[in-house]
Formats: structure tokens, C-alpha cells, sequence
């Protein structure tokens, strides 16, 4: 069973660190548990600055950096009725090959129905990832400090062909 969720912006230029992580609050007020969201673009476009700005909006107090080396950090945080959440963030950009994830158990992270997952890089695992998920892609622009955000919902791993890579 699925139910259309409501996409918190389609796309957005932001002009600064903080208002990417503004646009990270924005996506977390969306997020439910069991949500993944993965986000691509290249290194320095802002990924873990976004997800610095959800986390915070999901009650994180701890520090969120980007788990270059240990692929996963985990955070605690709260859902919307003040319960305990857990939030997985992984960069896999240095990832060898899926089953790297295994060694950590990422596979069963991503179904997880109680928590969330923010996977920076996602586009080195598009066959493991849940057929519903939110999709982030982050670029740079002629201007350094300026950063296009489009903010997808996927429901189906049909529409993923057409959503990634479009130039919308
Ligand atoms: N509009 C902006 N949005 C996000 N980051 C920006 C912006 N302008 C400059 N920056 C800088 O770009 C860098 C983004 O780094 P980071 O979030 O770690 O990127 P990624 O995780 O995609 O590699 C930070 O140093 C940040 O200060
Ligand atoms: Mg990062």
C-alpha cells in the first residue's frame, strides 16, 4: 500500500551553507520513519551540509560530519511524537562494492521500517535501495557560493530512469 507524499520543494537555489541546511529542515518536516533519502552530487556540493540541517530539525544534538571512512554514523534523534529515532547516515563514497554493505549490514539498514537512512553517494548502490525513497541531487553552479537542490520523490524503481540524470 502506498499514499502520495507531499514533496517539501521541487528546486531550489541556495546562496549559503545555512540556507542548505535550512532546506535540510524542510525535508526533515516530510520525513516519516522507515524514510531514505539519497542524495547525489559531487564532493563540496553540499550533501552533508543539508543533512546537517535535517538532523538538527530531527533533534540531533550530536556532531553530524560526513562517515567518509567508517561508511555509517549513527545519530540519535526524535520523531514527531517525541519517541526515540534513529538516524543512519552513510557516505558511500569510497565504497569498493556492495558488499561492503554487507559487512555492516546496510541492506537490512535501508528496509528498516523504524528509522531513517541519509545515504550521500547513493548513486554508487542504485540496486540496493528501496523502491520508495526521497532523491536529493545537489550541484554547483557558475557561482561557488550558489547550489541547486531538486528534491524527487521515487516511488518506483520504473520512474528512475527518468528522474535521474534529467536536466530539469
Ligand atoms: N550554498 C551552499 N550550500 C552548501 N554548502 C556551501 C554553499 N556555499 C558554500 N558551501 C560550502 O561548500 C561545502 C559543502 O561541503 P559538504 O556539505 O561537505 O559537501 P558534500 O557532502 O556534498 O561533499 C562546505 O564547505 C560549505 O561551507
Ligand atoms: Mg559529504
Amino acid at each position: 500500500m502506498s499514499s502520495v507524499r507531499q514533496i517539501p520543494f521541487d528546486r531550489e537555489l541556495s546562496s549559503s551553507p545555512e540556507q542548505t541546511q535550512a532546506l535540510g529542515r524542510e525535508l526533515a518536516s516530510h520525513l516519516l520513519p522507515g524514510d531514505l533519502v539519497a542524495l547525489e552530487g559531487e564532493l563540496g556540493s553540499g550533501k552533508t551540509c543539508l543533512i546537517q540541517g535535517l538532523c538538527a530539525a530531527l533533534g540531533v544534538t550530536s556532531r553530524v560530519n560526513s562517515p567518509s571512512f567508517v561508511l555509517i554514523n549513527e545519530y540519535s534523534g526524535k520523531d514527531s511524537r517525541d519517541d526515540e529515532l534513529l538516524i543512519r547516515h552513510f557516505d558511500l563514497y569510497r565504497l569498493n562494492g556492495p558488499e561492503e554493505l554487507d559487512d555492516i549490514g546496510a541492506r537490512e539498514f535501508f528496509h528498516d521500517p523504524t528509522g531513517i537512512c541519509l545515504v550521500e553517494w547513493a548513486d554508487r548502490v542504485p540496486g540496493l535501495l528501496p523502491p520508495a525513497h526521497w532523491y536529493v541531487e545537489m550541484s554547483h553552479m557558475d557561482d561557488p557560493a550558489i547550489r541547486q537542490v531538486l528534491c524527487r520523490r521515487i516511488e518506483t524503481t520504473a520512474s528512475l530512469a527518468g528522474t535521474r540524470g534529467s536536466n530539469l
